[in-house]
């Protein structure tokens, strides 16, 4: 049972575009060859509570109790639940802070900040960064913030972030990070489901040479909060703006005026400067922090996470597959508005000791050579980052990459959606010259760290697949009818048992947390993942199998996007679908119904961009939105997103069954209609 989905044995495979680890990496990893990865996954399946307590074991406890992993995935025999470790106390950002000071890395960089400008850059050792977190945590206690309370976080990627996420752990506090490129609507909305009293956020940003009014979208969202019964009491604001360099093109956005709940971040800072703010020793399960996730029904659900197995998990997951080593230098591209921020650019990292990059800008500005310039200047020698920045660098041609040295580079990681094949390459060849392990890692926000990854120094493999599972982790792929699939084969990819990073909930529905994971399949976490198994056991994501549509690495939901398109009072009906996309991955297409008498125009078309992207954020605005005199419709009224999703990919025939719809004619109208598109 053990080992049965990893038997790859190199000499009896038929697949010739097998690459093995880089010796220098093979040589002293964590985890060694692939024999080893064999053993240790063994272990830590045959005995998951001895396997995870000794990893713990490397973290501090304040006390440890005598329990591992318990749980039950199966609703037909009770609640489901997940604990680890249950009775135990430990604090997440001591782990990250005072432990390794205690170890002597006070005067270690803790993080190399980059602004969105290359000319803007400083650094933060774990001593000083400990000292801001204490000192923000006397902050967030002033205004009134507990154990338990939630703060929510709407900052750009300033180290500013990390001190507000590291002082809610500090205090016990759970912290919801909402990415900066989220509408005022969709702030409000985190605000208001978690009864957020404290706001953190800044005047403004730049992204490249845009330039992004923060405080006038937070007062927004504050009023709007306001309006559906949660009072904001505290903003508090960092003025980032005066301390950054202006880019070329760009201008400095109007001042907002100061609220009466706006305090400054700085003059708060000081005033609070010589409080005492000790750490609370939370319970093993108590949660950490809640993050934002699309649903397929259209509200975002607020993934929970708890103490103790995240905090295991995101540090042995950093610290296998990225191979984490004290002199490294490493980068993660994500913004901490995603889980990848949460747990490999700041948790992972810093209980691992690491340097890490924290970057404010975008790839491509001011040229398509800056990761590459940021990899030389500071010698980072792994990076993680997303398909869609890749596939983006790519395109531009190599001249970009190789005007660059690059010698320090090792690892390349990735994130977030499927690797193609090309892009892949296009690592392994050109940006990692055949020197770097490529590690393309497969998990979800649910998940809390990776769970089908390859193991830079132990795991040979091929482009395109996320290869084998993390150690405790158990995939199964499952056919419609809840079969396990055995051997190669595709089906929906679940898991059969606990690992302790898994969410605990969805905020204050848990209802919703048992029906969107674990009715699909009865005894498995479902993924919402298609995944394919070949010959040689390596699993190949193949996608989503329900309505969220992955754009740049960003789950959307299908659902979210069409009810903002329906709020316009010209809009009868919408479906939006995924249509493919040489960078993004897919795109959002929409079809729209228009109320007798309406036309779909440029006015119309730009009217209906704004609301998505007023009531989302500008990553789900629909790239193409199509008049549809009608969406096909079985006859109980479903409309067939199959047939919708073909026509989005270009398709004129092959559409599959239509026999079912009330009126087959729909479909050639909307054919042409997509046709006169161009
Ligand atoms: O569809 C899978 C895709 O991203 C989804 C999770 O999205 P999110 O919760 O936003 O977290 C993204 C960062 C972990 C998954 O259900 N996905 C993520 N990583 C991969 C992937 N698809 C294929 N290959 C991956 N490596």
């Amino acid at each position: 049972m053990s080992d049965v989905h990893v038997k790859f044995d190199l000499a009896s495979t038929s697949d010739d575009q097998v690459f093995l680890p880089p010796a220098p990496l093979l040589a002293g990893a964590h985890v060694s060859g692939l024999p080893s990865y064999q053993e240790i996954y063994s272990k830590s399946i045959n005995d998951p509570d001895a396997f995870w307590r000794s990893v713990a074991a490397e973290l501090h406890f304040e006390r440890v109790s005598n329990k591992g992993l318990e749980y039950n995935f199966d609703m037909r025999k009770g609640d489901i639940f997940c604990r680890f470790m249950d009775g135990s106390t430990t604090n997440i950002a001591y782990n990250c802070l005072e432990r390794n000071i205690q170890k002597g890395l006070g005067d270690k960089v803790a993080y190399l900040w980059e602004g969105n400008e290359p000319s803007d850059s400083y650094r933060v050792t774990y001593q000083e960064l400990r000292d801001k977190v204490a000192n923000f945590s006397a902050v967030l206690r002033a205004h009134g913030v507990k154990r338990g309370d939630v703060v929510a976080l709407y900052l750009p990627m300033v180290i500013e972030l990390a001190v507000a996420m590291l002082a809610c752990a500090r205090i016990g506090a759970m912290h919801s990070v909402v990415f900066a490129g989220f509408s005022a609507e969709s702030l409000a909305t985190r605000i208001v489901d978690a009864n957020c009293k404290v706001l953190v956020t800044a005047d403004g940003f730049f992204r490249g040479s845009k330039t992004i009014n923060l405080k006038k979208i937070a007062d927004k969202a504050v009023t709007l909060s306001s309006t559906d019964g949660v009072e904001v009491t505290s903003v508090i604001l960092l003025e980032h703006l005066k301390r950054v360099t202006v880019p070329q093109g760009a201008v400095l956005p109007k001042k907002e005026p100061l609220t009466d709940k706006d305090f400054l971040y700085e003059t708060e800072m000081q005033k609070h400067a010589d409080k005492e703010s000790p750490v609370e020793w939370m319970q093993a399960e108590d949660p950490l922090f809640l993050l934002y996730t699309s649903g397929s029904t259209g509200k975002p659900k607020g993934i929970q996470h708890t103490t103790a197995g995240y905090m295991v998990y995101a540090y042995m997951t950093m610290k296998c597959s990225f191979d984490a080593k004290p002199d490294d230098v490493y980068w993660c591209t994500a913004d901490c508005g995603w889980i990848t921020g949460h747990s490999y650019l700041l948790y992972g990292p810093l209980m691992n000791g690491l340097t890490g990059v924290w970057f404010e800008g975008v790839p491509l500005h001011p040229s398509p050579s800056r990761i590459w310039n940021i990899v030389d200047n500071y010698k980072v020698n792994k990076l993680y980052t997303s398909p869609t920045a890749v596939r983006a660098l790519s395109a531009l041609g190599d001249k970009w990459v190789k005007e660059t040295s690059r010698s320090s580079l090792q690892l390349i990681g990735t994130v977030g959606e499927p690797i193609n094949p090309a892009a892949w390459l296009w690592l392994h060849k050109v940006a990692g010259e055949k020197n770097c392990a490529i590690v393309d890692t497969y998990w979800q926000t649910e998940t809390g760290g990776h769970m089908i990854t390859p193991l830079p120094g132990a795991t040979p493999t091929k482009p395109g697949s996320a290869t084998f599972p993390f150690f405790g982790v158990n995939p199964v792929l499952l056919d419609a009818e809840g079969r396990q699939i055995e051997g190669p084969g595709e089906g929906n990819l679940c898991f059969d048992r606990a690992w302790p990073g898994m969410l605990r909930g969805v905020y204050g529905d848990k209802e919703r947390f048992v029906k969107t994971y674990f009715a699909p399949f009865k005894g498995y976490y479902c993924t919402g993942d298609g995944a394919r198994r070949d010959e040689d056991g390596y699993l190949w994501i193949t996608g989503r199998v329900d309505d969220l549509m992955n754009v740049s690495g960003h789950l959307l939901s299908t659902a979210e996007i069409e009810s903002a398109l329906v709020a316009h009072a010209n809009v009868a009906e919408a479906a939006v679908v995924a249509a493919p996309h040489d960078i993004k991955g897919s795109f959002p297409y929409a079809f729209v119904t228009l109320n007798v008498g309406e036309k779909l125009d440029a006015k119309l078309i730009g009217e209906l961009k704004q609301l998505v992207r007023d009531k989302i954020g500008a990553l789900a605005v629909p790239d193409v939105i199509q008049e549809a005199p009608g969406l096909p419709k079985t006859r109980s009224g479903k409309v067939t997103r199959r047939i919708l999703r073909k026509i989005a990919e270009g398709c004129d025939t092959g559409l599959g069954d239509v026999t079912t719809l009330v009126d087959e004619s729909i479909i050639s109208e909307l054919v042409n209609g997509r046709n006169r598109l161009g």
